[in-house]
């Protein structure tokens, strides 16, 4: 099935322009961009977008990091698109991660990892609409 998840490059991967290459990977490997957009977002509506999170002893720096600098979020389309970014992203800790992953390739460690990805149909629309309503 066609789907849409959204993908944010995070501040640590656009602080070292690894944004033309991460979204190079994504078309090589069958997600097409549909929209692309560099923001900077505040304190508080990083606590907002991560707030499934909020119990986790790592919200707080989560949230500090996720607004410390500039990210570009994207909405990817594709065959299983959700699914198919959450593999090409690999595990969060990038020492875990898969060869040939993008946090294995760029992450630096498991809070700056690089890339953000929807991880269910109900989270990619909620997450769609908070950076594209
Ligand atoms: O991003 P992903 O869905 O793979 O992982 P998550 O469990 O939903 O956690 C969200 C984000 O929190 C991760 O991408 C990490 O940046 C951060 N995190 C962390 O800093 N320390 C942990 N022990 C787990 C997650
Ligand atoms: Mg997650």
């Amino acid at each position: 099935m066609v789907e849409r998840t959204l993908s944010i490059i995070k501040p640590d991967a656009v602080e070292r322009n690894l944004d033309i290459d991460i979204k190079s990977f994504f078309k090589k490997n069958g997600l097409k961009i549909l929209k692309s957009k560099k923001v900077k977002i505040s304190r508080e509506e990083a606590s907002e977008f991560y707030k499934v999170h909020q119990t986790k002893p790592f919200y707080n720096e989560l949230c500090n990091y996720l607004s410390s600098g500039p990210i570009i979020v994207m909405i990817l389309e594709g065959e299983n698109a959700i699914a198919k970014n959450r593999q090409l992203m690999g595990a969060t800790d990038p020492l875990k991660a898969e060869d040939g992953t993008l946090r294995k390739m760029y992450g630096i460690s498991i809070d700056k990892n690089s890339v953000h990805g929807s991880d269910s149909m109900e989270n990619s629309k909620i997450e769609i609409d908070f950076f594209f309503k």
